[in-house]
């Protein structure tokens, strides 16, 4: 009896592997592919894993990810792993990296803090405060992102 799950190897592009379970679909979004594109895309979910317990893979063949894709995946899986696969043999693999700072990338949620005010296009910059689960701090005004505002803020979806 066959007791693995088994999804194809592919050929060539990037298989994001150890995704915190469930988040699939946010990371498909982070990389703006709906399926329409007609790329050939993998997705499993909620499938057992070592280090997390359950994990989710993508694999998009004949895509190579953009750093700033890189940095917004791990937001909200910060164990990923982006592998690139040429000739069906993974030719590099990155862990990806939360840093201690997140500047540019996120919006904060309070109006009256600078960086949301139109007429002074301030950077917004926000302190780790922890990865699992994520807590962010706005160095602003100190207003605390979640990984729900995260998700929502990256995504478009509720978390
Ligand atoms: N993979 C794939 N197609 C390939 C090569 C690899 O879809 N041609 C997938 C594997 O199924 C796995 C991931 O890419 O999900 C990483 O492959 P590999 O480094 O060979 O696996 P592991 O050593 O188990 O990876 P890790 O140590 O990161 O868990
Ligand atoms: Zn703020």
């Amino acid at each position: 009896m066959e007791k693995e799950l088994r999804v194809s190897k592919i050929a060539e592009g990037t298989v994001i592997d150890h995704i915190d379970a469930g988040r699939a679909l946010n990371v498909l979004k982070i990389l703006g592919l709906s399926g329409s594109e007609g790329l050939t895309i993998a997705v499993v979910m909620n499938v057992p894993s070592k280090k997390l317990g359950k994990k989710d893979i993508v694999k998009v063949e004949g895509v190579e990810l953009r750093e700033d894709q890189v940095s917004k995946i791990a937001l909200i899986a910060p164990s990923a792993t982006i592998n690139i696969v040429k000739n069906y043999e993974v030719v590099e693999k990155v862990k990806v990296n939360v840093p201690h700072v997140i500047e540019g990338l996120l919006k904060c949620v309070n109006p009256n803090c600078i960086t949301s005010l139109p007429r002074e296009p301030v950077k917004t910059k926000f302190k780790v405060l922890r990865v699992r689960p994520l807590n962010l701090i706005c160095e602003y005004c100190g207003v605390e992102l979640n990984q729900e505002d995260v998700i929502t803020q990256l995504t478009g979806a509720k978390a």
